[in-house]
């Protein structure tokens, strides 16, 4: 089987690729739906190949040797990332997926789905809707923040620092983090740490995890990562798709058009920007055999990062929150949180416009904007 030679290649951290990623996965589909992103790490980007990846036995989810090295210059995040179900494969994965269950199940989620309106005018009430915003800060960030404190009850009295600790935790999600990188993550490791341990009394629901870790086996201090993990993948991926859809609508009238009008409905504006701009590009894996890969033959300890977002445009198939053992829990919260933005640009008396530039946030492996600067005006131009 042939070995890759020149597939496109892909550095995650050039500001045009932090800007644009989307014509280099169109590249490398149209190549061998290959990219080389370092050694030994591809990126795969045909939908038909990130499909049969996303679940299959010959890969695991365990982070390689050489990865959990550099990591190793930091303990404490090398043991976060030992840790937490998303790195983790049968059985402790199933371990944890059912400690998690009273706030990932759909009995946890549906409650707090029924409140969003509730907590979205908490959120826009009082903002002056003619005035300039910043999206993200002043509604995508706060929305995404109150709904993670409704569903674990627990108090979040500043989501922009949440924020903060969540982009810096963000860091060693990336499959090169650098020293600076895992010296962010553990700093934010041990803020978010204190929320939890502030929490854990207070909040029955995160009582009931630590009672069902207790039943499963599973250490304190693993129970504990694991919220912390919670804390940041239930938070930052949310706050950047509200402002990615957002984005989404802005960068073409149509779209804003055919929402208002009701041609295109809420749920499929929520889908059709998941699919377009999602804020998880890229899920990784590791290759446990010999593996062919887009036609290629991969070596065992190879690192997959299977572009969902890439996929998501090479077919119909939407891949953004997963698939297969990984797949988010958190997916109907996430889309009933965006909706309620959307449902709020459908209803609102004026045509909602960029204020100004938006900026992405390069600080964040999350794909999300740093600040969306919106105002609602009567005058939309058509
Ligand atoms: C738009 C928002 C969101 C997106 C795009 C998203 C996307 C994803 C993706 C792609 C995965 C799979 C990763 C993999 O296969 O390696 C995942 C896993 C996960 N997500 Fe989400 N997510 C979102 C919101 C949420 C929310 C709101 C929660 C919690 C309430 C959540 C909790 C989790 C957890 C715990 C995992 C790990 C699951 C596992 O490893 O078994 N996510 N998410």
């Amino acid at each position: 089987m042939p070995v890759p030679q020149i597939s496109v290649r892909f550095d995650a951290s050039d500001l045009q690729v932090l800007q644009d990623p989307y014509p280099h996965y169109r590249r490398s589909r149209m190549h061998d739906g290959l990219m080389r992103m370092g050694p030994g790490i591809w990126g795969v980007t045909r939908a038909r190949d990130v499909a049969a990846l996303l679940d299959a036995d010959t890969l695991s989810s365990y982070l390689p040797q050489q990865h959990l090295a550099v990591s190793h210059t930091n303990a404490r995040v090398a043991a976060f990332l030992r840790n937490i179900v998303l790195f983790q494969d049968p059985p402790s994965h199933g371990a944890l997926r059912r400690m998690l269950a009273p706030v990932t199940g759909a009995a946890a989620l549906r409650p707090v789905i029924e409140v969003l309106p509730t907590l979205f005018s908490e959120v826009a009430g009082d903002l002056d809707l003619l005035g300039e915003i910043d999206l993200m800060k002043q509604i995508a960030t706060p929305l995404a923040g109150l709904s993670l404190a409704e569903l674990l009850q627990l108090e979040i009295k500043d989501p922009m620092t949440l924020d903060h600790f969540a982009n810096e935790l963000s860091r060693v999600f990336g499959p090169a983090p650098t020293r600076d990188d895992l010296t962010a993550g553990a700093h934010a490791i041990a803020a978010l740490e204190e929320v939890v341990e502030r929490s854990l009394s207070a909040s029955a629901v995160l009582r009931q995890i630590c009672e069902r870790a207790e039943t499963e086996g599973i250490k304190a201090s693993v129970m504990r990562d694991n919220l912390v993990f919670l804390l940041f993948a239930g938070f930052e991926t949310t706050a950047s798709m509200i402002g990615n859809t957002v984005g989404w609508i802005l960068a073409d009238e149509a779209r804003q058009r055919d929402l208002r009008s009701g041609a295109v409905s809420v749920q499929n504006t929520v889908a059709t920007a998941l699919r377009d701009d999602p804020p998880i590009q890229g899920v990784v894996r590791v290759l446990t055999q010999e593996t062919s890969v887009a036609g290629s033959a991969l070596r065992a300890g190879r690192v997959l990062v299977l572009f969902v977002a890439s996929a998501n445009r090479d077919g119909d198939a939407l891949f953004s929150f997963g698939s297969g053992r990984h797949k988010c829990p958190g997916a109907d919260l996430a889309q009933a949180e965006i909706g309620a933005v959307v449902e709020w640009i459908k209803q609102a008396p004026d045509w909602m416009k960029a204020a100004g530039p938006a900026t992405r946030n390069p600080d964040s492996r999350i794909r999300g904007y740093a600040t969306l600067p919106v105002h609602f005006d009567v005058d939309h131009g058509t």
